[in-house]
């Protein structure tokens, strides 16, 4: 059994929201700023990475996450074995874990991996994108940074199809309330992806 399975405290210092980090970082902000540099780094490698033959399947999305956050995080690259929620929302139970996965990245292959809208409409693109966003946040596979991952995710898509990484202006803020994102995400847990729609197509520019 996974050593992340049901003890909190072996995911998290005893009583705080700080995830253990083989950087021993217990200060929030220091590990915001550490995340948000290796994040930065993930970005560069995988945007200098991508290739005519790169496949954004299961494999690629996993690696996005162990890539870029092996060095701070153990579980890094590995799907949760806990049942998480945020909110009033609980994403997909554990047991169904891998298979609503595979189903997800099943449908994408049929899509071709998202990787012939160059010459289609920025509308159809983006509703594919919000789509696959949706389920992908239903999901939540990772114990953490599975906005980030998820957001790294399309942003390689998009760079694929000759747009630039998709600008969220400002819906992400700090507190939930004010994130648009994450009320988009609240709807996508009943299977409305109007919000999220709006956010993409609002951010998706062409690269010049
Ligand atoms: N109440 C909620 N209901 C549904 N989805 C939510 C809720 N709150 C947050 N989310 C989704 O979960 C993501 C945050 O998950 P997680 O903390 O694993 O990722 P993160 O990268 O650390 O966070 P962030 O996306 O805020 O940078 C949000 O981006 C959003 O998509
Ligand atoms: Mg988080």
């Amino acid at each position: 059994m996974s050593k992340y399975t049901h003890d909190n405290n072996y995911i998290y210092y005893e009583d705080t929201n700080i995830p253990r980090n083989k950087l021993n970082i217990r200060n929030l902000q220091k590990l915001e700023e550490e995340e948000q540099k290796l994040l930065l780094k993930g970005y560069e490698h995988f945007h200098k990475n991508l290739a005519e033959n790169t496949i954004f399947d299961e494999n690629y999305f996993k690696e996005l996450h162990e890539k870029t956050f092996n060095k701070l995080y153990d579980f890094a690259g590995e799907y949760r074995s806990v049942n998480i929620s945020k909110g009033y929302s609980t994403f997909c139970q554990v047991r169904f874990l891998e298979k609503t996965s595979n189903n997800i990245f099943k449908k994408l292959e049929n899509d071709n991996y998202l990787k012939d809208y160059a010459e289609k409409s920025k509308e159809e693109f983006a509703e594919k994108i919000a789509f696959y966003m949706c389920e992908l946040i239903a999901l939540h596979p990772f114990l953490e940074l599975n906005g980030r991952i998820t957001r790294l995710f399309f942003d390689m898509i998009a760079t694929y199809n000759g747009y630039e990484y998709i600008d969220y202006q400002g819906t992400l803020k700090q507190n939930d309330e004010d994130n648009l994102f994450i009320q988009a995400s609240i709807d996508c847990m009943s299977g409305n992806e109007n919000q999220m729609f709006q956010i993409i197509i609002n951010g998706l520019k062409k690269a010049k």
